[in-house]
């Protein structure tokens, strides 16, 4: 079964300087020739940021907190991941969006200037999440382990390196999060923190409504507060990807669901690990001024 499973790890290929999965930079011009509907709304992530959480939050919100209807299929049905070609049975995401009406909640981790343009011609609604860097590499390392899809992870020292060279599939973490920073103002964009979300879920949930301009009462945001903690997705089976089968994503590995925390990387960094890593994390950071917790 090893075997089976690491033969469909796919190798990166490189897209404009930013490395996908093969069968992404295969698809990539199809992808770059998307035009969603000016209503399409755009969760935009690096991986592991946070990006399922925010998909059942606005979900839950087009459907005013509404639980049958959120819990009508898997996340990936009901939120499209843009620029995804996987193996069967998962569909590609072009293949679902065609199938919908707007507004259309879609995925992507592209980084920004991959996104197409046609998002920004329509003005749509774009929501990033941007997770702090430490744990969003543990995360990321966990996940590869556990998702035979993506380049296999290797040991977590090199691992490590090869987050900061921006060697992981859809690049660097430090351009990804500092692209969409830069754009915010001119490309009207709701910039969240995953940190500020497990702070206090309200109030970020009352930004995203505000954001979307949608009319819904407290009671209804207190309900989708509870609907999307870190325990209640971890058992819906509609948002805790048991839906994808085991040589594809391998729980018993890690759960999907893993731990859901802000500062797990103190249990990953070693005192030397963390000295280098926080040096080159100044150098690619200091002129972006990002307001990122590693802590809580
Ligand atoms: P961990 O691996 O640190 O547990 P993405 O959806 O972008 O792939 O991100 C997955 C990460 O978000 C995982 O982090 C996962 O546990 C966490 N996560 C998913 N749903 C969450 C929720 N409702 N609250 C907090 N964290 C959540």
């Amino acid at each position: 079964e090893k075997a089976g499973n690491s033969l469909i790890r796919f190798p990166l290929k490189n897209v404009r300087g930013i490395p996908l999965m093969e069968p992404i930079a295969q698809n990539f011009e199809t992808v770059w020739a998307f035009c969603p509907d000016s209503t399409d709304i755009l969760i935009a992530t690096y991986p592991k940021a946070g990006t399922t959480w925010t998909q059942e939050i606005v979900d839950l919100l087009l459907h005013n907190g509404d639980t049958e209807a959120c819990r009508r299929g898997p996340i990936t049905m009901r939120s499209p991941f843009l620029e995804i070609f996987s193996p069967p049975p998962i569909p590609s995401g072009l293949d679902l969006l065609c199938k919908m009406s707007p507004p259309r909640i879609i995925k992507t981790h592209l980084p920004i200037q991959l996104v197409p343009e046609g998002f920004w011609e329509n003005k749509c609604k774009v929501i990033y999440v941007a997770r702090n860097a430490k744990d969003n590499l543990v995360s990321y390392f966990h996940f590869e382990k556990m998702n035979f899809t993506q380049p296999e992870p290797g040991p977590w020292e090199n691992y490590i390196q090869k987050f900061m060279r921006g060697e992981l599939a859809w690049g660097s973490w430090y351009d990804h999060v500092k692209g969409y920073w830069e754009e915010i103002e001119k490309r009207n964009i709701l910039y969240l923190f995953y940190e500020d979300m497990k702070e206090n879920p309200q109030r970020e949930v009352e930004r995203i409504k505000q954001y979307l301009d949608l009319s819904v009462t407290d009671d209804v945001i207190a309900r989708i507060v509870e609907l999307t903690s870190f325990e209640v997705m971890k058992k819906n089976p509609m948002a805790n990807y048991s839906f994808i089968p085991k040589p594809v994503f391998d729980q018993s590995i890690s759960p999907f669901m893993r731990k859901g925390e802000v500062g797990d990387w103190a249990n990953h960094f070693s005192a030397s690990q963390l000295k280098i890593f926080d040096e080159d994390y100044e150098q690619q950071m200091k002129m972006a001024n990002i307001p990122f917790r590693t802590n809580m």
